[in-house]
């Protein structure tokens, strides 16, 4: 039987839908956990989240923690791809210093304007959001140190057009530090096709090595790799598909050749 290819549109109206709310009423209910419970047990620093704003943390949904792998120094220019309500992008301007300095990118409208008020409001002079797509970022070439992402790539649709884009803008020698849901046996086309589960973070989830290889081909060569098992799915059909699948948790660092 020959599915129909994922209707990008759909999918994007689907995934905004859901984290509209996931910025505006944080204490709803989701398919995954979310906040700053969920940010401790993957391995986050609770004084570092001390000089976060509080908001930020509760619409963290995120699915791993990178921060060791990405090593920031300070000084360094930092792009977060899919940057929320901002918690990773405000970990990252601690990090980096007023010498350094974030951008974080993101396409719903609701995330974006949380992340901002919370960084006026706080007196993050070092961070700024702009709207995009992780497809087509709007920013030049080679001009980060570093690019993390946390959950987000595997709600784009074209994965390998994603590494294109992120190694784009990445220096010669820069790091990807990213956490991402991934599974050990591809998803069947049925599952692939429902920008429903798409959007709950699981339909969306590539075979791992299929997603290595579209990192390799977009010149970024892994240099550790790990899986996240303190991230657990909550609803019953990610949880199944957790079980069928080996839909999980991982977070890896990879460096950009040449
Ligand atoms: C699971 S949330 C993670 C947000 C943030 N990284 C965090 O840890 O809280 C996914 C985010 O990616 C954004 N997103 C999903 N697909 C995107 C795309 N193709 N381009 C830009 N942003 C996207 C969503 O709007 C949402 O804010």
């Amino acid at each position: 039987m020959t599915m129909r290819p994922i209707d990008v549109e759909e999918l994007r109206g689907k995934v905004q839908g859901v984290y509209r709310q996931v910025a505006e009423r944080p204490d709803g209910e989701f398919h995954f956990e979310m906040g700053r419970p969920l940010m401790e047990r993957l391995g986050y620093d609770p004084a570092t989240l001390d000089a976060v704003p509080a908001e930020a943390l509760e619409s963290f949904a995120g699915v791993g923690h990178h921060f060791d792998l990405a090593a920031l120094r300070p000084g360094e220019r930092v792009l977060d791809a899919g940057s929320g309500s901002g918690a990773d992008a405000f970990v990252a301007a601690r990090a980096v210093g007023p010498d350094g300095s974030v951008v974080g990118i993101d396409m719903t409208e609701e995330q974006l304007a949380k992340s901002r008020r919370l960084a006026e409001r706080d007196g993050f002079a070092n961070v700024g959001f702009r709207q995009g797509y992780l497809e087509t970022m709007p920013v030049e070439d080679a001009a980060f140190d570093v690019v993390i992402s946390n959950g987000v790539i595997n709600l784009t649709a074209d994965k390998a057009a994603t590494f294109r884009e992120l190694a784009r803008v990445l220096k010669p020698g820069g790091r990807l530090a990213l956490s991402d849901i991934v599974s050990e046996k591809p998803l069947t086309e049925k599952i692939k096709c429902d920008t429903s589960l798409w959007a709950a973070c699981i339909g969306g989830a590539a075979q791992v090595d299929d997603y290595r290889g579209d990192l390799a081909a977009a010149g970024l060569r892994i240099r550790a790799e790990r899986d996240n098992p303190e991230y657990a799915f909550i609803s019953t059909s990610a949880q199944g598909a957790s079980r069928d699948f080996g839909v999980k948790s991982v977070s890896l660092v990879a460096v950009k050749e040449g």
